[in-house]
């Protein structure tokens, strides 16, 4: 059974935002390589726009053209090593151009952003699995989008095998597929002691089940967004 995730918006005390009934919802999408993001991503689109609203559908790193062209410098193999330090900055890079140009003026004029990924992604890999310290990370996520931060955060969780099997169903793999289970293991326990840490913010839903439980928890997620 899900649990109810605050989803009252940016209008409670001490919310991330400031208060205005204009504003869209902030939805983000995590977990591992291999969970199937995609998938539930545009079943949750569907179901919002079904409902009315107009979504902006984004993913990180990328987003805009800008941001997308970081995006192909850090997921290629070129001739020459990424330093961790160049890929966490070059993350943030791409978050700045993406918050400012599209998911900024999207809430602002009331467009709803769901987005394949965002700063739990970074906390997650380049915190948790690269081992760059949390606080290195927060200072970067507050100086690049301050106040910006997900009203709701839908990790989908699996087992790094199970996780890892499905995505190595895909060809060719990219310089993060390539690691290896411990890296992921890492990034996975991350995730989760977020998710265990803002309650209020995660839910998580566990698609090592059939594709129709999770189907369902997403409609059921989706009902209690839209019923806010
Ligand atoms: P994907 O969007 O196809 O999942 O690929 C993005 C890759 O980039 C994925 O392996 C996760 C990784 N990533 C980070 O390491 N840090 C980040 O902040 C983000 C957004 C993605």
């Amino acid at each position: 059974m899900l649990q109810s995730p605050s989803t009252s918006g940016n209008c409670e005390a001490g919310a991330a935002r400031q208060c205005d009934m204009q504003d869209g919802k902030f939805i983000t999408f995590e977990g591992i390589e291999g969970v199937g993001k995609s998938t539930n991503i545009d079943y949750l689109v569907e179901l919002i726009e079904a409902h009315g609203h107009t979504v902006l559908q984004t993913r990180e790193p990328g987003g805009t053209p800008i941001a997308e062209d970081i995006r192909r410098i850090l997921k290629e193999h070129g001739d020459e090593p990424m330093s961790d330090v160049a890929e966490l900055l070059l993350m943030f890079a791409a978050r700045s151009i993406n918050v400012n140009n599209a998911i900024r003026p999207a809430l602002a004029a009331g467009t709803w952003v769901v987005s394949d990924r965002f700063t739990d992604s970074t906390r997650a890999y380049q915190g948790g699995a690269r081992g760059f310290p949390q606080a290195s990370i927060e200072w970067l996520a507050d100086f690049v989008h301050g106040d910006l931060q997900p009203d709701l955060t839908i990790l989908l969780d699996a087992p790094v095998e199970t996780a890892m099997q499905r995505a190595g169903r895909r060809g060719d793999p990219d310089r993060f597929e390539v690691e290896q289970a411990d890296f992921f293991s890492k990034a996975r326990e991350t995730y989760l002691q977020l998710a265990a840490q803002e309650p209020e913010r995660f839910v998580v839903v566990d698609v090592s089940r059939d594709l129709d439980s999770v189907r369902a928890d997403i409609g059921q997620i989706a009902t209690l967004l839209l019923s806010n």
